[in-house]
C-alpha cells in the first residue's frame, strides 16, 4: 500500500458511494482509508451491501473522519450538503470531488432557482470545476474542486458536442428524450421507485422541469459559444442501471451524412467514448458496469435530421466512474487507470 494517495468517500453508504467502493477497491494506485454514511456509523458497508463481503469489511465512519484521512475526498450526499465539506478541504489543500449538484452551475441563480439554495461561499464557487473529463481535461489537472456532472447532462453533453463544435447544427434548441433505470433516483424508498409501481411500467416525469436542464443548457452553451436551449423528457426505465438519451438535431442545409461522420472523428482518441459503426444501434446492456459512453448516429435523409443515440451506465460513467477519471487526471495517473471494464457480454 507504499505511495498510494489516500482516498476517502463520504455518502459510501449510497448507491453512488457504495459504486465508488466498487471501483476503487481495484484500482493499483489509490487506498480507501475512510468510509462515511449518516445512518450507519459504526457498522461494516458489507453489511449494507453483502457484495463486500470478506473483500472489502471496512466500518462507516463520520464524515469530518473521511476529510481527516484522505487526501482525495469523493462526496457523494443528496445536493446542499458539500459546501461545508468543500470548503474545510479548500482550507487544507485537499482534493474534493463532488458528485452531486452543489458546485456543477456557474450561476447562483440557476442554484436558487433550480435546487432552491443560496451559494453561501461565492469564492469557493470560483473555484469549482465542472467535471466532463473529456471536454475539460485541461481544467480538471489544475482543479482541487471538481462538481462532477449528472448522469443525464453526461450522456447528453458527450451526444452533442460533436455537433456544436463543428457547428452543423441549424437551430440553437435541441428535443432530448432520455431514459433512466431506478439507480437514477438513489436508494430512498419513494412511490414512483417502488417495485409493484414501477415493474412492467414505463413513463416520463418531470416534463420540462427537471433539475439537470440549467446544466444541460448551460454547458451547451458553452460548447456553443450561443445561447442554446433544451426540451428535455426524462423516463423512468423500469431497470437498474442504465440511461439511454435520444437526441434529435435539425442540421444545416449543407451538411451531409459525412460531414455527420467526420464531426464525431474528434472522439477517436477517447478511450471511454465509443462511435459505432453507421448501421449499429447504440445499447445499455453494452455500456453497463462500464465507464464507456455508446453513440450511434442516425441520418433521417427524408428530414435531413440527425438523431444520436448515446448510453451510458449512471452510475459509472454517469457519476463514480468519472468522478474517477477525474481524480486519475489531477493525481497524474494514467485517465484508465481502474476503469478498463466492459459490460458482460450477454
Ligand atoms: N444515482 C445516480 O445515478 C447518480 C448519478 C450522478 C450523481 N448522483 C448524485 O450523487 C449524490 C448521491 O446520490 P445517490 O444516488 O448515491 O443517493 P443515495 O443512494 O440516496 O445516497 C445518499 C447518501 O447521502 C447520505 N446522506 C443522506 N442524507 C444526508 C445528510 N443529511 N447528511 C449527510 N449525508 C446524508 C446517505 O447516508 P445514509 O445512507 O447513511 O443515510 C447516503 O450515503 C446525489 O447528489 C445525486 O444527485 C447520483
Amino acid at each position: 500500500m507504499q505511495n498510494r494517495i489516500k482516498v476517502g468517500i463520504i455518502g459510501a453508504s449510497g448507491y453512488a458511494g457504495a459504486e465508488l467502493v466498487r471501483l476503487l477497491i481495484n484500482h493499483n494506485k489509490v487506498e480507501i482509508v475512510s468510509i462515511s454514511s449518516q445512518s450507519y456509523i459504526g457498522q461494516p458497508l458489507s453489511h449494507l451491501y453483502p457484495t463486500f463481503f470478506g473483500v472489502y469489511d471496512a466500518v462507516l465512519e463520520s464524515d469530518l473522519d473521511v476529510i481527516e484521512k484522505a487526501d482525495v475526498i469523493f462526496a457523494s450526499l443528496p445536493h446542499g450538503y458539500c459546501e461545508k465539506y468543500a470548503s474545510i478541504c479548500d482550507k487544507q489543500n485537499k482534493v474534493f470531488i463532488d458528485l452531486g449538484a452543489d458546485f456543477r452551475l456557474d450561476q447562483e441563480v440557476d442554484y436558487q432557482n433550480w435546487y432552491g439554495l443560496n451559494y453561501n461561499e461565492k469564492e469557493l464557487h470560483s473555484k469549482q470545476v465542472y467535471g466532463l473529463t473529456e471536454m475539460n481535461r485541461d481544467i480538471i489537472k489544475d482543479s482541487k474542486l471538481i462538481g462532477n456532472p449528472g448522469c443525464y447532462p453526461t450522456s447528453i453533453l458527450l451526444g452533442l458536442y460533436p455537433v456544436l463544435k463543428s457547428k452543423i447544427n441549424k437551430t440553437n434548441h435541441f428535443v432530448i428524450d432520455s431514459k433512466s433505470g431506478t439507480t437514477g433516483a438513489g436508494k430512498s424508498l419513494s412511490e414512483a421507485t417502488h417495485f409493484p409501481r414501477c415493474n412492467e411500467s414505463f413513463h416520463p416525469y418531470k416534463i420540462g422541469d427537471h433539475r439537470h436542464i440549467p446544466e444541460i443548457e448551460q454547458e451547451l452553451s458553452k460548447m456553443q459559444g450561443e445561447q442554446i436551449t433544451v426540451q428535455f423528457t426524462p423516463h423512468l426505465l423500469p431497470i437498474n442501471r442504465g440511461i439511454v438519451s435520444t437526441i434529435y438535431v435539425d442540421l444545416n442545409d449543407n451538411v451531409s451524412k459525412e460531414d455527420v461522420y467526420n464531426a464525431y472523428k474528434i472522439y477517436d482518441n477517447e478511450y471511454f467514448i465509443r462511435v459505432l459503426n453507421e448501421g449499429d444501434v447504440a445499447d445499455l446492456k453494452f455500456v453497463k458496469y462500464s465507464n464507456f459512453c455508446d453513440i450511434s448516429l442516425h441520418y433521417d435523409k427524408r428530414l435531413h435530421k440527425l438523431v444520436v443515440v448515446s448510453c451510458i451506465d449512471n452510475m459509472v460513467k454517469g457519476a463514480a466512474g468519472q468522478a474517477i477519471q477525474n481524480m486519475n487526471i489531477i493525481c497524474g495517473f494514467d485517465e484508465t487507470e481502474g476503469l478498463k471494464i466492459v459490460a458482460p457480454a450477454f
